[in-house]
């Protein structure tokens, strides 16, 4: 038996319950949000497109964290999404509780859990919810790599007309314009991507990822949900399978790449227990300032976070 639950039926976690739900990989996902009614709307929308899409996976929603009781796995969305011109930062102050809040909830009726969070700031509310568990850091960590690396992969594909699928990438760093996508290590069907692109269209590719939430934004005046919900469900699927896959994933570092006591996006594999190991590549000089600028980010929202004194 597994079961998921996913917190914050808005967008993404509405996403997240229904791409879950297809994978017909787990017996339940339950669906939480504050919004009672709009949480059970949401869920029986997505159980009564079982019959047509041929899925098991039993969907509900709930406002009553009892119904979460005995889940392996949950997936926190909660909180506010960003308005064009706001960064992700921006919304510390109104996530940041609803964060550690939804974490304490869940551990009222599930002792060991594994947390994968998608509430932005990213980075920061994957420490809050570490820190708000107690949990084991394995069993803790944050979407933001898989999708970040789509955006990337998703830009590739259309810029030298192959597949998506054909396009494997590392990107490392934190949820924001800081992120770092590493060139060096991305391929195409096997093919160093360096060799099929020039490099200044590469330099665009790579600026337009790390804002590529934002252009979304723009585009729609709120964020993304069906790249983030389908990425969020990935990184379950894995657990779930236990199939020893590696995702670029916020996890908590202990001095790999020169970090220690927060959470950053590097690449790690995915197992039962949750994050099973963190993978160091031999980044050069360059991609090593990359990412420590993009570190020095992070760690000031966490002293953000810090000074509100909720953990
Ligand atoms: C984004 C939000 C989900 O990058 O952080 O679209």
């Amino acid at each position: 038996m597994s079961k998921v639950t996913v917190v914050g039926a808005g967008n993404v976690g509405a996403t997240v319950a229904n791409v879950l739900a297809h994978k017909d990989i787990v017996n339940e996902v339950v669906l939480v949000d504050i919004k009672g009614d709009f949480a059970k709307g949401k869920a029986l929308d997505t159980w009564q497109q079982a019959p047509v899409d041929y899925y098991s996976t039993k969907v509900t929603g709930t406002d009553n964290y009892k119904d979460t009781k005995g889940s392996d796995i949950v997936v926190i969305t909660a909180g506010i999404p960003r308005r064009p011109g706001m960064s992700r930062d921006d919304l510390i102050s109104t996530n940041a509780k609803i964060v550690v809040s939804v974490t304490k909830s869940i551990l009222k009726h599930t002792k060991n859990p594994i947390f994968i969070i998608v509430s932005n700031p990213l980075d920061v509310m994957s420490f809050a919810a570490l820190k708000a568990s107690g949990l084991d850091p394995k069993r803790v960590m944050g979407m933001a790599g898989i999708l970040d690396t789509a955006r990337y992969r998703a830009f590739l594909a259309t810029e030298l007309d192959v597949s998506p699928k054909d396009i494997q990438a590392v990107l490392m760093g934190g949820h924001g314009d800081t992120m770092v996508p590493l060139p060096r290590f991305t391929t195409v069907a096997g093919i160093p991507v360096t060799d099929l692109i020039k490099k200044s269209e590469l330099n665009k590719i790579v600026k337009r990822t790390q804002k590529g939430g934002g252009e979304l934004v723009k585009l729609m005046g709120t964020s993304a949900w069906y790249a983030p919900g389908a990425a969020a469900a990935q990184m379950v699927e894995s657990i779930i399978k236990d199939d020893g896959r590696i995702f670029p994933v916020s996890a908590w570092l202990q001095g790999e790449y020169g970090v220690k006591d927060m959470f950053l996006g590097v690449p790690v594999q995915l197992g039962k227990e949750g994050i099973k190991r963190i993978i160091t590549l031999k980044l050069n000089a360059q991609e090593k300032k990359g990412l420590k600028t993009s570190a020095a980010a992070v760690k000031k929202v966490i002293t953000d976070f810090k000074k509100m004194k909720l953990v």
